[in-house]
């Protein structure tokens, strides 16, 4: 099913919709974006001439978006805070644009935005200026935007033209980009060894592989989607880099399917969604084989026993979790630090598919628009 070229073609060839398109256009797209990035390491550069200097000097991070957009920025924060150790805060644009406060002077303010139009996102970054001496840094998919002509750095994400409203191939591509943004910083704050620094970009290559991997698992996801709408909500759970993934699962879900969704950390279910819990709530886990699974593990025994029927999407080496959940997807591959990306996929194909088969109009969802550039 894949096709070879990221082309920005309006072409559907083989696909019923754009969205599908673009779910399977992810390994490709990825490779594009992270070409340039392969070939510099984790250089600065990568990021504009200045990018040394601002790198290295920067007091905090304060990530702005909204969207897809502001859930690759939750992502973003646990690579940052783990390789860097600087301070990262992240909100919603339409939120920071009219709150107050100063910004601490050095802060480097990254924006993520697929159109680099969004007027809530736009307001955001030149209000933050008049907050202090701060620098802009854009990730964003269309060259020559509002956004990137106002920034002070910029990398543009190579997701070609994404033409389903829901967000797919640019919310993968400006994950790929914000690990390379993350490594960047380590490397040009030097926290972080060289080998330390060699391990994490020893990912990037492989991950087209990876996706291509997880997409050929699709049948799975046509199977649960069979499944999910027979239900008015969900509720998506995760951990660490996994949470803001059922955060966007949940989007997807909401988006396009209809189905009311939550995403939550698994931490937070006992302060209050597991009093939602019954026959009719299913629960969709994102478990990775990292150091919270036995925490995670905890998590589904809860669920389990108030008869919430979980269907789990696990790295290998999560198969104690089996006997707790109704239906499981073990990905073919470890994720390591990539997990937020790869675990993306499966979520977007089970909303996909779930929301074909209600029948809804998949890439033009009721009352959403892909930009919105007006507040
Ligand atoms: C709309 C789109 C979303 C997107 C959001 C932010 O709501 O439907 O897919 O994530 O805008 O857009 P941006 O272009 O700023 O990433």
């Amino acid at each position: 099913r894949m096709l070879d070229v990221c082309s920005d073609s309006a072409e559907l060839g083989p696909y019923r919709h754009y969205m599908q398109k673009e779910i399977f256009e992810q390994p490709v797209a990825l490779a594009n974006t992270l070409n340039q990035a392969l070939a510099a390491g984790f250089a600065p550069t990568l990021f504009g001439e200045d990018a040394a200097a601002i790198f290295t000097t920067a007091t905090a991070i304060r990530i702005i978006a909204c969207g897809s957009s502001y859930h690759a920025g939750l992502v973003a924060r646990y690579w940052i805070e783990a390789y860097t150790g600087m301070p990262v805060s992240v909100d919603i644009a339409s939120e920071y644009r009219y709150s107050q406060g100063l910004e601490q002077r050095g802060t480097l303010i990254i924006a993520i935005s697929q159109s680099g139009e969004t007027a809530d996102l736009l307001a955001a970054i030149r209000n933050a200026k008049e907050r202090g001496e701060v620098k802009i840094l854009a990730l964003c998919n269309v060259a020559h935007s509002t956004l990137t002509r106002e920034a002070d750095l910029s990398l543009l994400t190579q997701a070609g033209l994404e033409i389903g409203v829901a967000s797919t191939k640019a919310f993968t591509t400006q994950l790929a980009a914000l690990y390379v943004l993350a490594g960047s910083l380590a490397n040009a704050r030097q926290t972080l060894s060289e080998a330390q620094l060699l391990e994490l970009a020893n990912w990037l290559p492989r991950l087209p592989a990876m996706i291509s991997a997880v997409l050929s698992q699709e049948s799975e996801m046509e199977n649960w989607a069979q499944a999910l709408t027979h239900f008015e909500h969900a509720l998506y759970l995760g951990r660490n880099t996994l949470f803001p993934i059922a955060l966007e699962g949940a989007l997807k879900l909401k988006e396009i399917a209809y189905i009311h969704a939550e995403g939550y950390a698994a931490g937070e279910l006992k302060h209050g969604p597991l009093a939602l819990v019954d026959e009719d709530m299913p629960i969709i886990v994102c478990a990775a084989n990292d150091s919270l699974f036995e925490k995670l593990m905890s998590n589904l025994r809860e669920v389990e026993a108030r008869g919430g029927q979980i269907y789990l999407i696990a790295e290998p080496g999560c198969e104690a979790a089996l006997p707790y959940v109704k239906s499981a997807l073990i990905l073919p591959i470890s994720t390591g630090p990539l997990a937020p990306i790869v675990f993306s996929i499966p979520l977007q194909l089970l909303a996909y598919h779930t929301a074909h088969r209600k029948g809804t109009d998949v890439d033009k969802p009721r009352n959403l628009a892909k930009s919105v550039t007006v507040e």
